[in-house]
């Protein structure tokens, strides 16, 4: 599903005057920006119909649990951040959490070892989700249209059934020969009708799934927590040794946070508070950043990709060591965030020379462990300037690969992104500092980072991406792209990308910055540096120098798309 980046690495070198530059879709009228052509031509239909980028954002969410299951949910959770025209900004975090029966060492072997595969999939890895409730308060403070509107596009495309593509067919394919072939319900929700293997261009229609968002748009959230959707739910994990219970649905609420907030150089940073890390981090690494003049140095510089390695060696660090769900832990943001923190750390940094990440976390000394990279995130702006950044996930691709019988949607595993052994740090990948262990009724810590930048009281770039803990990382370069380098979105997003998450101590650069003068310059420096495949999925708003919003999809998304308002049952080339 994923297309190589094919970006010249001589980006560097690129003339100062552009001829018919690629910027994006130019649109005042309004832009959604997301991974599935599908559900991003949903949320645009209700801009046409007069929503606000609320109304439009909740309809994408709803629809990518259509048309790209392996995110796109509402068995999952995640983070919507807000900003209206007015300028008031809100986080709305509907982050799963751990079921009311569950306990710090439910995922542990009877020999001390973690069992992996109670997380990977089945009915133990799901928490309790979030997403439905979170799509409500966003949709009861801020929505214009009626609930039932927003919700009827995901109704039709899951009724009506939708086109697929290879990389859709593929996918499907896939995990039907694999994990989600093992739960019967699975494979009634989504396997071939008469049987056979799915192929580009097939019609993928759900009619349970239909029923259940059918429910949820006439009946609102409740139906789902409280409701005959909870009873399917409950019923199904009691049949099968899950923990999710009646009790933890009716007692889950989604939270608004306030973001967090930095600055950097003329602009104004707007990402998730905690239980995200991906806010904090960022910021983070943007304060240790912005003395040291990236800008001369130029992006795919040697120079400014070792600054970068060491910011985000430092900043994950201090993630393993602070972040969790800030309404069990104390989680030191104001410090995190400072300049003077920044400072601190920063003058651990050697600019001719790679730190050591044992070294440098001796105090905590843990490998976190690696994350799986299916989340999805998508960006809206309305006609009137409201803007939307929204990242939700399943946490691995298709989640715990579980549906729940007769409702149709998948469950995520998000349990997987507890610290799962307390007390045992090791360099093999096993973390069990005390902010992220489980606790019922906990929000695991998270790597996603909606992302708003302002300037001047102007929103200048709405962005995220998936990617398990590269996430951050990848918005640190979209954001640094524009607001260090002066780059355009478009260019922003093309740059190739770089991963250091602390331990373990390497960092991954994309094909098309990582080439063998870049390599040998930063190995030589120390870095045990690696090319890696495509990191990142940032679907994007950017606002040009005269004002004018440009939706830039990712390429590295065969099938995202930056949809304009149009009505869905227009015909071919109509308004
Ligand atoms: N499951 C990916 C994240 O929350 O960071």
């Amino acid at each position: 599903m994923r297309k190589m980046l094919v970006v010249a690495a001589a980006l560097v070198l690129a003339p100062p005057v552009h001829v018919a530059q690629d910027l994006g879709v130019p649109s005042k009228e309004g832009l959604v920006v997301c991974t599935s052509a599908p559900a991003c031509d949903a949320g645009a239909s209700v801009l046409a119909r007069g929503g606000n980028a609320v109304d439009a954002a909740v309809a994408t969410a709803f629809a990518l649990a259509v048309t790209h299951p392996s995110a796109g949910n509402i068995g999952g959770g995640g983070f919507m951040m807000i900003r209206t025209a007015t300028g008031e900004i809100t986080g709305i975090d509907y982050r799963e959490k751990a079921p009311l029966r569950s306990s710090r060492t439910m995922y542990l072997k009877t020999d001390g070892t973690i069992d992996p595969s109670l997380t990977n999939t089945g009915y133990l890895a799901p928490g309790v989700p979030g997403t439905v409730r979170g799509l409500e308060l966003a949709h009861k403070r801020y929505g214009k249209l009626r609930w039932r509107e927003v919700v009827e596009p995901a109704v039709q495309l899951a009724e009506q059934g939708f086109t697929m593509s290879a990389g859709l067919a593929r996918g499907l394919n896939g995990q039907l020969a694999g994990r989600m072939g093992k739960f019967p319900a699975s494979v009634a929700a989504y396997g071939k009708p008469g049987g056979g293997t799915w192929a580009e261009g097939d019609r993928l229609v759900l009619p349970d799934l239909a029923k259940t968002l059918r429910a949820i748009g006439s009946e609102g959230a409740d139906v789902f927590y409280k409701g005959w959707i909870a009873d399917r739910i409950a019923d199904d994990m009691k049949a099968n040794g899950g923990l999710i219970t009646r009790e933890d649905l009716a007692a889950y609420q989604a939270k608004i946070r306030t973001p967090v907030r930095g600055t950097f150089h003329d602009y104004d940073i707007y990402a998730m508070a905690p239980p995200s890390s991906g806010g904090v981090a960022l910021i983070e690494m943007l304060n240790i950043l912005e003395p040291y003049g990236l800008k001369a140095k130029g992006p795919l510089s040697p120079a400014a990709m070792h600054l970068e390695i060491e910011a985000m060696r430092r900043a994950y660090l201090d993630r393993a060591r602070h972040l969790g769900d800030p309404d069990f832990v104390t989680v030191p943001v104001a410090k995190l965030t400072s300049r003077d923190h920044a400072k601190t750390v920063a003058a651990t940094i050697d600019p001719a020379k790679a730190s050591s990440s044992v070294e440098l976390g001796r105090d905590v000394v843990t490998a976190p462990p690696a994350e799986p990279d299916e989340t999805t995130h998508f960006s809206v702006m309305d006609r009137g300037g409201m803007v939307v950044a929204n990242t939700y996930t399943l946490e691995g691709g298709y989640g715990s690969h579980v549906v729940v019988k007769g409702a149709g949607f998948l469950l995520n595993n998000e349990m997987g992104d507890f610290n799962k052994k307390p007390g045992e740090t090791n360099l093999r990948g096993d973390i069990g500092t005390p902010a992220n262990l489980i606790d019922p009724g906990k929000r695991m810590l998270s790597s996603m980072t909606p992302t708003i930048v302002v300037k001047k009281g102007k929103v200048a770039l709405v962005t995220g991406s998936p990617g398990g803990r590269t996430i951050i990382n990848t918005v640190l370069t979209v954001v640094l792209g524009v607001t260090e380098f002066g780059l355009t979105g478009r260019e922003a997003v093309d740059l190739p990308r770089m991963h250091h998450q602390w331990l373990p101590d390497h960092v991954t650069i994309e094909k098309a910055g990582a080439t063998s003068d870049i390599l040998a310059k930063l190995k030589a420096l120390g870095h045990d540096a690696r090319g890696g495949g495509g990191q990142g999925d940032a679907e994007t708003i950017w606002i040009g120098p005269d004002g004018t919003p440009y939706g830039v999809n990712d390429k590295r998304s065969a099938d995202s798309k930056a949809a304009v308002p149009r009505s869905l049952t227009a015909p071919t080339g109509g308004r």
